[in-house]
């Protein structure tokens, strides 16, 4: 069994987030500027255990000592099932990422594809996207109950999807290029507690939150053409148009707001916060000449965070 590496990229959610929870349409696209890395060695002599070692969230130690439910030890199982192996041999597994926590990203996603795909490779199982993806999904049931599966989905396959529950996944097909801003807010919350909250609401007072959920969805399908075509002012306007409708689901913060703001009187075409909201990150669709207004504002403001996508 050779030295092996496999790294996964993370994901922004252009349009759609929580709606896809209840079965709605939602487009996201994979940024490969940050991504989970996993290595795997073998362990050639003695009797030693597999041992796992994630310095980003200060782990170090045998994979028998962790619980059964934690997320690196239910990637191990799926992939031995997977495989129909009866035991796993011992290795050193090493990972590690570039793509912050709890900030919309899917950075949790991103390690469970790349350590799925890690171990398929290391240890000669045959595996497709969709295996990975499915493995991983596995693992977003832990983090938060509920996932749609668009994080999964898009990571696993590394390319722009629309993705609804229950339908095929339609990729996207772009005429032009398209730039983007990412933007961290500074802010963290967790997806499950952003998720929780929405199912909260939604139960509370159905009405009102279904129609919220129903108008995301049609503007999601209404977006994904003109994000084909590259009609910039007309994804603009459907960018600010989500986020008015995520802040009346109330997953929006004082600082994503403000954040929306700055970017829309600096020459934006659209602006919307990205993911579970709560904090995390948000997306700018700057026009092409304000691209430097736009980051300049954001700079002066202290928002430093910025990742620059291109999407095609
Ligand atoms: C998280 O990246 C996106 C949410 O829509 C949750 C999900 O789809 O599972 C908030």
């Amino acid at each position: 069994m050779a030295h092996t590496i496999q790294k996964a990229p993370g994901k922004i959610i252009l349009f759609g987030e929580h709606a896809v929870v209840y079965g709605q349409p939602a487009i996201a696209v994979p940024i490969p500027q940050r991504f989970a890395t996993v290595t795997i060695e073998p362990i050639i002599r003695g009797d030693h255990p597999t041992h796992i070692i994630a310095p980003d969230i200060d782990l170090d130690q045998h994979l028998s000592d962790l619980p059964d439910n934690h997320p690196f030890v239910l990637i191990c199982k799926l992939v031995k099932d997977h495989g129909n192996l009866h035991h796993l041999p011992a290795m050193n597994i090493q990972i590690s990422s570039t793509l912050p926590v709890a900030s919309g990203l899917g950075s949790g996603a991103a390690v469970s594809v790349a350590l799925a795909r890690a171990l398929c490779t290391f240890l000669g199982v045959s595996h497709s996207n969709a295996d990975i993806s499915g493995m991983a999904y596995e693992v977003e049931k832990i983090h938060h109950g509920n996932p749609s599966g668009i994080d999964n989905t898009v990571i696993a396959f590394q390319k722009g999807i629309l993705f609804q529950k229950q339908h095929p996944i339609q990729w996207l097909s772009l005429e032009h290029e398209l730039d983007f801003l990412i933007v961290n807010s500074g802010e963290k919350k967790s997806t499950k507690i952003m998720v929780d909250m929405v199912a909260e609401q939604l139960q509370n007072s159905p009405e009102r939150y279904q129609s919220i959920i129903e108008q995301i969805g049609s503007l999601t399908l209404q977006a994904k053409s003109d994000l084909e075509s590259a009609d910039i002012p007309e994804l603009g306007k459907a960018m600010h148009q989500n986020h008015l409708l995520l802040q009346q689901l109330g997953v929006s913060t004082p600082t994503l707001d403000k954040l929306v703001e700055i970017a829309m009187k600096n020459g934006a075409a659209g602006a919307k916060l990205s993911g579970a909201g709560g904090g995390g990150n948000m997306l700018i669709l700057p026009n092409t000449e304000k691209i430097y207004s736009v980051q300049n504002a954001l700079l002066h403001a202290g928002f430093t965070n910025i990742i620059q996508v291109s999407i095609h």
